[in-house]
């Protein structure tokens, strides 16, 4: 069967998806974030607790993300009606007397959130998936083992769909040329020892060697260097590497590109890193790896059409297929099979 774009935004509302690194929204902080074409208002109280929901208020439609805090609540600029973290409308300046009925009618319309790995996390459906569960984040206990170093990198907006930068992530031929300079300066084009595991999560991975070529006239750096890279996807876009240097220094690294609209996104990334690493310090690592992703960035942005279609033809996916796209394949018949399943369970 055709799916639809419309099957794969009902289907990503009821997972989790980052909205914002936790050091960019201090308390009293109030942000705007599109997400899956909802547009939120996002914030933190002085109490630590968060709030996400639409960000048209229940008045007149003003704009929350541009709204301050005010007496520990989030004030919409227009006419100042008061909201606290639960979404409640606690205050309506123009009304002589509280009036019980006419704040309870103007509750936002507000979602879950929760804030884990250093991002701020929300759902737009709290439904559960076809399984019968809820979407929880996938464990990476690398990323909350005090002993390994962890770093957020910036988020980094794409003009292109979320799937083009999952796809991005799972290629490895593309690493002599898109990165010429950067990460493929020694790099191989050709993956010979590829082997792809699917997992009964739908998840599948890839353990495969870096393909560093021997080289006499390129000085390589560790992160150039060769090693073992085990990439793990958790459906439907939560991707980490696992890379094992041939000295045992270990960094397991995630991009999650949140999908803004159907044809941009915002990828969220970080990278954590194994006590005692021989290489450059973590700073010079984010440095590094913010390059990378902004050559990914400009491949990804010439794309056309702006996401991938969904559907297997020509210059998407499910033709023309070389074995080192062998990954970037599994990622897109994976995801239409969860897709097809989500579609076929009821949505109530
Ligand atoms: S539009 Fe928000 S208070 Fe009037
Ligand atoms: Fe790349």
């Amino acid at each position: 069967m055709n799916l639809t774009e419309d099957h794969v935004v009902n289907s990503l509302r009821r997972t989790w998806q980052p909205v914002s690194n936790s050091a960019d929204l201090p308390a009293g902080k109030v942000i705007a974030y599109t997400l899956l074409e909802t547009r939120l208002v996002v914030t933190r109280f002085a109490d630590g607790k968060l709030l996400a929901a639409d960000s048209a208020c229940p008045h007149k439609a003003a704009d929350l993300s541009k709204g301050c805090h005010r007496n520990g609540k989030l004030m919409c600029p227009y006419h100042g009606w008061e909201f606290s973290a639960d979404g409640n409308c606690q205050s309506i300046p123009s009304l002589l007397e509280p009036n019980a009925e006419k704040l309870a009618l103007s509750h936002l319309v507000s979602y879950v959130i929760q804030e884990r790995y250093g991002y701020v996390w929300v759902k737009l459906d709290n439904r559960p998936l076809a399984d019968g569960k809820p979407h929880e984040l996938p464990e990476v206990p690398e990323f909350e083992n005090p002993n390994w170093t962890y770093v957020m990198g910036p988020p980094m907006t794409f003009a292109a769909g979320w799937r083009r930068e999952v796809e991005n992530y799972l290629d490895m031929t593309h690493f002599a040329f898109a990165h010429a300079g950067s990460l493929g300066l020694c790099a191989d084009p050709r993956i010979r020892d590829m082997k792809i595991t699917v997992h009964p999560d739908g998840g599948y991975q890839m353990d495969a060697p870096f393909p560093a070529l021997e080289t006499t006239h390129e000085l390589q750096g560790k992160l150039q260097s060769a090693h073992h890279r085990l990439q793990r996807s958790y459906l439907p876009n939560f991707t980490t590497i696992r890379q094992t240097f041939t000295d045992g220094d270990e960094r397991v690294l995630v991009h999650i590109p949140s999908p803004n609209t159907r044809e941009t996104s915002t990828c969220f990334w970080s990278v954590s890193i194994s006590p005692g690493f021989k290489g450059p310090p973590a700073e010079k690592q984010v440095e590094f790896a913010i390059g990378v992703l902004d050559e990914d960035r400009l491949m990804c942005e010439q794309q056309s059409p702006r996401e991938i279609p969904i559907n297997p033809g020509r210059g998407g996916w499910g033709v023309l297929v070389t074995p080192g796209d062998t990954l970037a394949n599994t990622f897109q018949k994976q995801l239409r099979r969860w897709l097809l399943v989500q579609h076929d369970s009821p949505t109530e």
